[in-house]
């Protein structure tokens, strides 16, 4: 699988330099976060000091991993850059496109058949650029990241939410959309706005039912879904040191839950131990040699309040299990209440079905607690009253766990084992179920628990907790049973408790796999095909678009005057459209389809001046009509437009449907970035009223283009039906290099020209 050594090595080299440099500029001793990401900086010296939630900071991170669903346009972008290979280790994972409906082969069998052009396309992708492909039922992406490509120190972007899993390794792993991978694969700096960061201070020792994910599940209610909003978590304490790595990792990949930027802990002896497990010895002893650098400066951690810009203590003696639910993350129910909170709310208290495993708890301690609770209901003789079901994160841990008879303890105790996949965490669950309208409860050892999110039916109440919880609710199908204090029957009539879970940190015998799923690529990509099948609904080739014109833009049409709320959902809908997220044709059938025209209050229903004379037709297909013609076209929109999330479809889609410019009173930044690079105007009101100046049947010309300037702001002629006309002035945050993109037509044909010239 082959991590990279050297690139570890090189990483290692230059940070004591860089963190040095960042002290002094700073002024004051460094929280681990700062000292990652000051060793990360593009361009490699620190020159300055940053301000927390303040400044955007170019960053060169080191790695880069993707999951099947998102790679697709990120991979199909990325060679349009004109490379030979990525330019940092990269690596595919196929995890989020499989069912869970049988059970793990038959699954994935069914798997390999309905998506096989997805699958041969990233195999081939992969292979030709240098990515690690890692086939379906490898695993699932931030499990097989921890095993394989993890380090302390590192910084990593991946394009999954969960991707801060990393975090449990001492690494700064951040999520992020594909555009954003395409820009480091390319080369390029990744841009982010340097982050608070909010100190948890952990202390005592875990025991009995507790686990690390309850210390999550407690965090997030206390922080709740929005309260790591951009900023990165950063643990440490004694009660850190104690956990074990994959604990660690759990902490980290549910802070996607609180909305953080990422989680991270200090390297410790845990993560040295659980290094040389997954065969990375080498990679601990070049940690152990730096270990000052991979851990915050003692000053932080003896004075604590005076670092962090928050700072949360939990005492990990006292702490209880933990059930969160239903329908958010953040609702945060010590055990101890969760009964009484079960009857005062209403919910369903039989438990349905019990779901174990996934990126966030399936590592061997994981499997091994909740096989000791399957145990006892074997032993003891009780009968298992829910639905039970196993998802491990790789096929090393699989292999492993069913080598050591812990799968043979679930299938004793009914359970079902699902492909190494992310299955119902990501609603891929053809659920069993006699009545959908029923209210229900499940119970999952997952991260997240929105409404539908695992079965797609709004009536699933999904709460979430330890392994060894599900699996003892699993047991009682009850969610008023606590197992800390309740008896259970016995099929012989006597009332016995469940003992305490027992796990087992790392297999004694060493983690072991026969065939891991891994397609190294390729020493040399240039003779390797791209499979892309010509008349696939799914998968599209890119074109490059088209560079600037050397002029300005005279006589386009406006394509929608949007009003109110338009975030990247609105412009880019996800639902059933994300089955053509590889493919632009098809899924910019759903540009801006939820955006609402300000002239008419409808959705999806614009003026289209080519095609169908004075009256109406969808966004898209009006885009399309003034395409054929060859008539650019104009977007207007309101406050904080393309809020929401980095999806690059939502600028590549108006690119590809002939939109020239984007005008809006304010834009989310990100959004406004991606269209930069996509090589569109995305400009704002100087004057925000003349948003009422714009006309439904305006031709609008841009002009100043000639001399497109940092700085210096362009305008708009607006021509009205009337014969009027309005000129405005339109303002801009381009600088040199993002001209540069819009001359070039992307920012991809940018550094494709470069790349060949
Ligand atoms: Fe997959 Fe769920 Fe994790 S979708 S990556 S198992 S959060």
């Amino acid at each position: 699988m082959a991590f990279d050594l050297e690139m570890i090595q090189a990483v290692y080299a230059g940070m004591g330099q860089r963190i040095e440099a960042a002290r002094a500029a700073v002024g004051r001793p460094l929280t681990l976060t700062e000292k990652i990401l000051y060793a990360h900086l593009y361009g490699g010296d620190v020159k300055q000091a940053y301000e927390r939630g303040v400044s955007y900071v170019d960053f060169a991170p080191d790695r880069v991993a993707m999951q099947d669903a998102t790679a697709q346009m990120a991979l199909l972008q990325f060679m349009q850059a004109g490379k030979a290979k990525a330019a940092v280790p990269s690596t595919v994972h196929c995890d989020h496109l499989i069912q869970a409906k049988e059970g793990a082969s038959e699954d994935l069998a069914t798997a390999n058949n309905e998506n096989k052009e997805v699958y041969d396309f990233l195999a081939s992708v992969s292979n030709k650029y240098g990515i690690g492909f890692w086939k379906p039922g490898a695993g699932i992406i931030h499990q097989v990241v921890l095993e394989n490509y993890a380090f302390p120190g590192g910084m990593m972007i991946g394009t999954d939410s969960h991707t801060p899993n990393a975090g449990g390794l001492g690494m700064i792993a951040i999520g992020v959309g594909g555009a954003d991978a395409v820009d480091v694969m390319a080369g390029m700096a990744w841009e982010l706005k340097f982050p608070k960061v909010i100190g948890v201070k952990l202390t005592g020792k875990l025991s009995g039912w507790a686990s690390a994910k309850d210390v999550i599940l407690k965090v997030a209610g206390i922080l709740t879904v929005k309260g790591g909003t951009g900023a990165i978590v950063e643990y440490f304490g004694e009660g850190a040191d104690n956990l074990s790595c994959t604990g660690k990792g759990t902490i980290c990949n549910m802070g996607a839950e609180i909305g953080a930027t990422t989680s991270v802990f200090g390297y410790d002896d845990k993560m040295a131990d659980y290094l040389r497990s997954t065969d990375r010895a080498d990679v601990a002893e070049l940690a152990n040699g730096i270990r000052q650098h991979l851990r915050a400066d003692d000053e932080v951690y003896q004075d604590s309040e005076k670092y962090f810009d928050q700072l949360i203590e939990i005492n990990l003696s006292e702490l209880e299990p933990y059930v969160n639910g239903p329908f958010t993350p953040d609702a945060a129910w010590p055990i101890s209440q969760f009964a009484a909170a079960v009857k005062e709310f209403g919910w369903p208290e039989k438990l349905e079905v019990g779901l174990i495993g996934s990126c966030t708890n399936s590592s061997y301690e994981d499997i091994t607690r909740a096989a000791s609770i399957a145990q006892q209901a074997v032993e003891k003789g009780l009968s298992v009253n829910a639905e039970f079901t196993v998802t491990p994160g790789s096929e090393q841990v699989r292999y492993t766990v069913a080598r050591d008879g812990l799968l043979d303890t679930f299938a004793q105790m009914g359970g079902v084992v699902l492909a190494n996949a992310c299955g119902p965490c990501i609603g891929q669950w053809a659920r069993h179920t006699d009545d959908p309208k029923r209210k229900n409860s499940i119970i999952t050892s997952f991260n997240r628990n929105f409404a539908k999110r695992n079965d797609g039916n709004p009536n699933t109440h999904a709460f979430v907790a330890s392994p060894e919880i599900v699996t003892a609710f699993a047991i009682a199908g009850d969610l008023t049973f606590n197992p800390l204090t309740d008896t259970l029957p016995t099929k012989d009539g006597q009332q016995v408790k469940l003992d305490e879970p027992m796990g087992i940190e790392l297999p004694a015998q060493g983690f072991a796999v026969e065939d891991a799923g891994f397609q190294a690529p390729a020493a040399d990509g240039s003779g390797v095909q791209v499979v892309v099948d010509p008349t696939s609904e799914r998968l599209e080739l890119l074109e490059p678009f088209k560079a600037w014109e050397g002029t300005d833009l005279k006589g386009l049409r406006l394509l929608i005057k949007a009003k109110g709320k338009c975030t990247t959902d609105h412009i880019s809908m996800a639902g059933p459209w994300l089955k053509y997220r590889g493919h632009l044709d098809n899924i910019s059938n759903n540009m801006l389809i939820g955006a609402t025209n300000a002239f008419n209050d409808e959705t999806n229903s614009v003026r289209d001046f080519v095609v169908q004379g004075d009256g109406y037709n969808t966004v898209p297909q009006a885009a399309r009509s003034y395409k054929s013609m060859g008539i650019g076209t104009v977007v207007v929109g309101d406050e904080n437009y393309g809020e929401g999330s980095s999806r690059e479809h939502a600028a590549m889609e108006p690119r590809h449907l002939g939109v020239r410019a984007v005008i809006v009173k304010s834009f989310a930044r990100i959004h406004e970035t991606n269209l930069k690079k996509q090589g569109m105007l995305a400009l704002t009101f100087a004057d925000k009223n003349d948003y009422g100046l714009v006309e439904e049947a305006d031709t609008i010309d841009i002009l100043g283009l000639t001399d497109f300037q940092p700085g210096k702001p362009l305008q708009a002629r607006l021509h009205h039906a009337d014969g009027d006309t309005d000129l405005i002035t339109l303002n801009h945050t381009y600088n040199e290099g993002q001209i540069a993109w819009f001359k070039a037509g992307s920012a991809l044909n940018l550094i494709r020209l470069q790349e060949s010239g």
